[in-house]
């Protein structure tokens, strides 16, 4: 190896470990801000949204979704919703809770939402949840069959009214009992 690789070799090694060392004591000084009330940088804010689209885009592959359109599945799902998601994401004619304003990211409307979102990105979502935003996963809590469920509301909430939704919740209350 000649003298001149060497020296590139390790001026690059002498840069990644003042990187290392910056960060870490970025991590120890108390400067960085993790208040939920205050936006996180474009900076962050890209590298968040890039990674969780490319991680789930990822995940989603080879998975098959069952038929959604069934509405004793697309039932099943609404007790599961109304009792797990309401209070983060709202519903049609029903607010989200007042916590879930004050967090960060804040949890969407996924009436509109969802719009661009496959089935099987949605699976992916509900079955593992988003690291470090507050969507929770419910792998541990709930089957494959259960999640496609929630799925097959979740495609049937995108042109769903509140009157459609208050429906649900009168007609629906066996089936939320009986859910989990
Ligand atoms: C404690 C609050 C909370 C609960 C409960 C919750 N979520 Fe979420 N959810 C979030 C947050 C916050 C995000 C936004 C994450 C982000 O910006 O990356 C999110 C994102 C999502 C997304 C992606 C939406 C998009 O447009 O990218 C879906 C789908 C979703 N949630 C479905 C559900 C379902 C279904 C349930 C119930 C089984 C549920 N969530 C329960 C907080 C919650």
């Amino acid at each position: 190896m000649s003298k001149n690789i060497i020296t590139i070799l390790f001026s690059i090694l002498g840069v990644i470990l003042i990187e290392i060392i910056a960060v870490v004591a970025g991590a120890y000084s108390g400067i960085p801000d993790v208040a939920a009330t205050k936006p996180e940088g474009k900076l962050m804010s890209w590298f968040m949204s890039t990674t969780k689209d490319h991680s789930i885009s990822t995940r989603a592959q080879n998975i098959t979704p069952p038929f959604l359109d069934d509405p004793a599945l697309v039932a099943k799902g609404f007790g599961h919703y109304n009792e797990m998601c309401v209070t983060c994401h709202g519903a049609p004619g029903r607010k989200p809770d007042e916590f879930s304003q004050g967090m960060n990211p804040r949890p969407p409307d996924l009436v509109f939402s969802t719009a661009d979102l496959s089935p099987e990105k949605m699976f992916v979502i509900v079955k593992n949840g988003i690291t470090m935003t507050g969507m929770p996963g419910f792998a541990s809590t709930h089957s494959d069959s259960e999640v496609w469920a929630i799925v097959a509301f979740l495609n049937r909430l995108q042109t769903m009214s509140p009157v459609e939704y208050a429906a649900f919740q009168k007609s629906n209350v066996k089936g939320m009992n009986s859910a989990e």
